[in-house]
């Protein structure tokens, strides 16, 4: 196999990575999948297996340990890394700054090394819309200025990106790209592989799919007096089958050397701006259910909108996001009626 269709997968085996398993699978790569099962399992890679009809490529290696991980790039050849294994909880690492620091760091740093040991030239990083703030203008480019992070998790985004950049500009056989990811939702129309996350849901989709299934007995919505519409927050929700496929466009990009630059940056979400109320309905609607639902105080630190303007990603990957809010929240309930039973 040409070492250019070959990609390293770290955190290959969490919500984001296992997506994107079997998009790189379905458009021809070959993929060596790492992760170190810490806020995942592998039945998502038995899912991938079902979804593809390929055996998967799979070591359990932490990321943050560079002996185990200069190991993975002594036995096998390939010239692209895209880097998921990452700590993702906004509030724990309000508690656990240092864990946020050095992990996600850490890990990060050690691929770059091994990357420049082993004269291998590209790296996709997951970055996050959390860089952007609370941004003036809506919706936010990529040229809108990053502010400062309002969490360690957020904070790591914004300085793993800075290293990137950095190394990018300073050795001459590293290229890197940055997806800022906005609100990654939904699961695999087979429903075989999703978002689980441990404990109780901070994020909303899970939290209203386990509402659904009755493991929660009512969504909180959190705050409905924001300036909106209709006064509850707006984002920008992504199915991760498109953000996915994003991740193989901008590899597509590097391998076939038509960057702008040694360091790029594309944001990636759908452009249009969706309200919390609005996707709860939508959620009742397409999956002919009710959700119980209260409205609450405002969670502190949530923004009242953020979406994107997604037009670079559009024209220079070539990519959009094609599937519909309506697919994506079937989807999403798909995943968790079949991992419960239902
Ligand atoms: C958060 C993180 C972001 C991360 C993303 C992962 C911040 C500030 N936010 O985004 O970095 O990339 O998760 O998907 O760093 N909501 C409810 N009830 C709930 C849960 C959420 O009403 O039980 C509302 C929230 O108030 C918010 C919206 O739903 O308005 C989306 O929340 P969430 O899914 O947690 O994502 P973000 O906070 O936007």
């Amino acid at each position: 196999m040409d070492p250019r269709k070959r990609v390293l997968l770290s955190g290959g085996c969490g919500y984001i990575g296992s997506h994107t398993l079997v998009e790189l699978i379905n458009a021809g790569y070959e993929v060596i999948t790492i992760d170190n099962l810490s806020n995942s399992d592998l039945n998502s890679l038995k899912g991938v297996e079902k979804i593809t009809g390929k055996n998967i490529i799979f070591e359990k290696i932490d990321t943050c340990d560079i002996t185990s991980l200069r190991k993975i790039f002594e036995k096998y050849e390939f010239d692209s890394v895209i880097h998921f294994a990452a700590f993702k909880a906004v509030g724990e690492s309000v508690e656990k700054p240092l864990d946020y620091y050095s992990n996600n760091l850490g890990s990060f740093i050690n691929i770059l090394k091994l990357m420049k040991e082993f004269n291998r030239p590209n790296v996709i990083f997951s970055s996050s819309a959390t860089v952007y703030g609370n941004a003036n203008d809506l919706p936010v480019t990529e040229a809108t200025p990053r502010q400062p992070a309002e969490s360690p998790y957020g904070n790591t985004k914004t300085i793993a990106e800075d290293i990137l950049r950095d190394c990018c500009k300073a050795y001459k056989n590293l290229f890197g790209i940055a997806l800022r990811y906005f609100n990654p939702i939904g699961a695999h129309p087979s429903g075989l592989i999703g978002e689980l996350p441990k404990g109780v849901p901070n994020n909303l989709v899970p939290y209203i799919t386990q509402t659904a299934a009755g493991i929660r007995e009512c969504l909180s919505v959190f705050g409905n007096d924001y300036d909106t519409p209709d006064g509850s927050c707006l984002r920008d929700f992504i199915d991760v089958v498109d953000l996915a496929k994003a991740h193989v466009a901008a590899l597509d990009r590097m391998i076939r050397k038509d960057m702008k630059a040694k360091y790029e940056i594309f944001n990636i979400g759908t452009g249009r701006p969706v309200s919390v109320l609005e996707l709860i309905k939508t959620f009742e609607k397409v999956n002919d259910l009710k959700l119980p639902y209260k409205i609450t105080g405002r969670r502190p630190g949530d923004i009242p909108a953020l979406w994107a303007d997604v037009s670079l990603a559009n024209i220079e990957l070539g990519w959009t996001a094609g599937r519909n809010l309506s697919e994506t929240l079937q989807a999403a309930w798909k995943w968790e009626k079949n991992l419960r039973n239902i």
